[in-house]
C-alpha cells in the first residue's frame, strides 16, 4: 500500500538530458508531487556546480507544478528520511544501468527498509543518450540540441567557450 504520495527523483544531472526530462514528466502524472534531488556524486567530476544544475533544472521543468527542484548533501537514505519520503524514483537505460541500479536499490533499502525504488524505462529516443556523452560531445564541438533541453544545450556552448586550453584538456 502507498501510504506516501511524495516521490524522489535523485540525480547528479551534470547536466539535465532529454532522457532525465521524460522521466520526470512521467513520474509526475504518476505521483502528486515529485521532488528532484540533485547531489554531488563524489565518484564523477562535475562541470556544472550545484546551483547552476538545481537552476537548469528548474528551467526545464517550470511548466510542471507538481515538481520542485532542490538539492541535498550526504546519504539518499538519511534525505529521505530527513522529508519522510520513500519512494525512489529512477530511469533505467537498457542493461548497461541495470547493475549499478540494482545495487543502489538494494543498499539504499538495506540502509533503510522502507526505502523502495520504482523504475521508469528510458524511452527508447533517449536509450542512448547520458550526460557523460552529451558533455563529451559539446566538449569536441559536436551537436547536442537533440539530445538536451534548450537551455543546457546553451548553457554548455558558453561553459566550452569560456574553457581555457588547459582546462579544455582536463575536462575532455
Ligand atoms: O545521476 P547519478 O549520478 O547516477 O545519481 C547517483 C546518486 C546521486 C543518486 C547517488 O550517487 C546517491 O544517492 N548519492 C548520495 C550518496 C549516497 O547515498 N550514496 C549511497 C547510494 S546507495
Amino acid at each position: 500500500m502507498t501510504k506516501e504520495i511524495l516521490a524522489v527523483y535523485p540525480g547528479s544531472f551534470d547536466p539535465p538530458t532529454n532522457g532525465h526530462l521524460d522521466i520526470v514528466m512521467r513520474a509526475s502524472c504518476l505521483f502528486p508531487k515529485i521532488i528532484v534531488a540533485i547531489t554531488e556524486n563524489v565518484s564523477k567530476r562535475h562541470i556544472f556546480s550545484l546551483e547552476k544544475r538545481i537552476n537548469l533544472f528548474e528551467k526545464i521543468t517550470e511548466n510542471l507544478k507538481n515538481v520542485e527542484v532542490t538539492s541535498f548533501s550526504g546519504l539518499l537514505a538519511n534525505y529521505l528520511e530527513r522529508i519522510n519520503s520513500f519512494i525512489l524514483i529512477r530511469g533505467l537505460r537498457a542493461l548497461s544501468d541495470f547493475e549499478y541500479e540494482f545495487q543502489m536499490a538494494l543498499m539504499n533499502r538495506k540502509l533503510n527498509k522502507k526505502i523502495e525504488t520504482i523504475f521508469l524505462m528510458t524511452d527508447q529516443t533517449y536509450t542512448f543518450i547520458s550526460s557523460n556523452m552529451v558533455k563529451e560531445i559539446a566538449m569536441l564541438g559536436g551537436n547536442i540540441i537533440d539530445f538536451v533541453p534548450k537551455c543546457v544545450d546553451e548553457e554548455l556552448k558558453k561553459h566550452v567557450m569560456g574553457l581555457s586550453k588547459e582546462n579544455f584538456a582536463k575536462q575532455c
